[in-house]
């Protein structure tokens, strides 16, 4: 069966007009070949499966109806060609009814056209996927098995974030799908997309292993002026060796955030544009958890008009009760932070370069010393850092704020040399640090 699909896989090759790039179907429209991505140049501790060969001959188009629902013909298709086939969405699609889409396995697919979503807001609110984390949902939801979703460059998965931002300023219990959920998702990658207007975090990887994404590239800004808030890139949850990489991303929020139990991550090539930095945590939200992120490699990434381009955020030691209405709850879970690595950074216009916050969202100072974090950061090293600040907090350059002498251990930075538009040499506000081993550059450690 194996060799006769591989004979099959080539026969299909000498068929196609642009050989390398193309797969053609006498009679019908031929596709691109799924692209040789590799995880570059950082490599996973453990290969992504990116090898497997489909079936030529398995290939299901799907065609979409006149602006209505196309929901069930993708999920019809995905079922007929799972196991070894080809789907291909070369056209323009609308979904309009939750699409589960967790039963791949050994399934191209082709994105090449178009997909959005009907903003029938009143409709998703009863329908939408929800799950417990942060209250996560989505009107989709991807997961499988040796799955490749790829878009060759021209794929556009479009949220018509537009209305979603205007709706949830009238209405902040609104709750606003997920462009993209990943939920056991377990080997293959997803490359060449364009994501637009997500109304809500981009993508979330969760219960998923052994992904490598690639080549994507993100824009969701507000053309009104309702804030696109929390539109975050990427964030890993209960998640195993992913490599995120090579990627543009132009939205508010976090770039990248690593959330519970994201472990075995590499994020490599980004170019961040408007956000809160790529970011470990929030962690310790919860009295009852026990967070762990640990071997994160953040290798070359630039990021431009950022609040923080490096940074950690955990939460105190004891949930206490924050501002606002309703107010913010958070702090006294336990867990561990270690192994993070963030080599090449280069910075344009940030606040601040490096931030450790590990009294996240406490109201005053001694609530976080009274109960330091339970969420205990180790061996995190910084390097190879520089770029310009912006001036907004100039001189200061970045703060690394532990919460007592235990909850920190081997905090490191070398080679960091950032600039500040006033000359003046960069200081950094710092708390419970062991200064030996922290080459900042500037001034060093100031206290916080
Ligand atoms: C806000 O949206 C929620 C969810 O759809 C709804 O239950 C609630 O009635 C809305 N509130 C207002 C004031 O429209
Ligand atoms: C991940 O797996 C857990 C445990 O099976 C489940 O409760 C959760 O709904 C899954 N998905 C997400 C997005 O958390
Ligand atoms: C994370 O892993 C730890 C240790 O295995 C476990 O106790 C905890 O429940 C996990 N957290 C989540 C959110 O799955
Ligand atoms: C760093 O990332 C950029 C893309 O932002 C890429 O062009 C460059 O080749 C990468 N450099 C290395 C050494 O990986
Ligand atoms: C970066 O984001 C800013 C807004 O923060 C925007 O004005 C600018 O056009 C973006 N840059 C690019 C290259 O899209
Ligand atoms: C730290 O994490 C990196 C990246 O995942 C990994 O290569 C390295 O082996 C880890 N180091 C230790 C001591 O576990
Ligand atoms: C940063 O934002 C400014 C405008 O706010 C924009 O001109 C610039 O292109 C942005 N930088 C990048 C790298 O996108
Ligand atoms: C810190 O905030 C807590 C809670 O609001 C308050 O009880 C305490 O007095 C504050 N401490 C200081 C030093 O302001
Ligand atoms: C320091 O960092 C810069 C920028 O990333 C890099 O070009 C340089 O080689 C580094 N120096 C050392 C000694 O590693």
């Amino acid at each position: 069966m194996i060799i006769k699909d591989s004979i099959g896989y080539f026969l299909g090759l000498l068929l196609t007009v642009s050989p390398a790039l193309t797969v053609a179907q006498p009679g019908r429209p031929s596709f691109p070949k799924r692209p040789n991505i590799q995880p570059n140049p950082i490599q996973p501790y453990k290969a992504i499966p990116l090898q497997s060969q489909r079936n030529p001959h398995k290939v299901c188009y799907v065609k979409p109806g006149n602006k209505g629902d196309d929901a069930g013909r993708i999920r019809d298709a995905l079922r007929k060609c799972n196991n070894g086939g080809t789907v291909v969405l070369d056209q323009e699609y609308t979904i309009c009814t939750p699409l589960d889409l967790r039963f791949l396995k050994h399934v191209d697919i082709a994105l090449t056209g178009k997909v959005e979503f009907c903003t029938e807001i009143e409709f998703w609110q009863q329908n939408l996927f929800e799950f417990h984390f942060q209250d996560a949902s989505s009107w989709w939801v991807w997961g499988g098995e040796d799955v490749h979703l790829y878009g060759a460059d021209t794929g556009v998965i479009h949220g018509n974030g537009q209305s979603w931002y205007d709706a949830y300023a009238a209405n902040g219990t609104l709750r606003r799908p997920l462009l993209f959920i990943a939920d056991g998702w377990h080997g293959g990658s997803i490359t060449g997309l364009k994501l637009r207007q997500s109304p809500n975090w981009h993508n979330f990887i969760a219960n998923s292993s052994d992904l490598l994404i690639s080549d994507i590239d993100i824009f969701s800004r507000s053309s009104s002026s309702a804030w696109a808030s929390n539109l975050d890139g990427w964030d890993t949850f209960r998640s195993d060796n992913i490599v995120i990489q090579n990627s543009v991303i132009n939205h508010d929020d976090d770039c990248v955030s690593f959330k519970p139990n994201s472990t075995n991550i590499i994020v490599q090539g980004l170019q961040c544009n408007g956000s809160h930095g790529i970011s470990v945590g929030s962690l310790g939200n919860y009295p009852y958890q026990y967070d762990i992120v640990s071997d994160l490699y953040i290798y070359n990434n630039t990021m431009a008009n950022t609040t923080t381009a490096a940074r950690l955020k955990v939460w105190p030691g004891a949930e206490a009760v924050k501002r606002g209405n309703p107010p913010w709850v958070g702090g006294g879970g336990q867990g561990y932070v270690r192994n993070v690595t963030y080599d090449t950074m280069i910075n344009d216009n940030n606040n601040l370069a490096i931030q450790i916050d590990q009294c996240y969202g406490a109201i005053n100072a001694s609530e976080c010393l009274d109960h330091p974090s339970q969420v205990i950061l180790t061996d995190v090293l910084f390097k190879n850092i520089w770029g310009t600040a912006n001036g907004a907090d100039d001189p200061v350059a970045g703060q690394l704020i532990c919460g007592s002498e235990d909850s920190c251990d081997n905090i490191r930075a070398e080679n960091v040399t950032l600039t500040n538009p006033s000359g003046e040499p960069p200081q950094w506000e710092c708390r419970y640090q062991d200064e030996e081993l922290l080459d900042l550059g500037g001034v060093g450690c100031i206290p916080a």
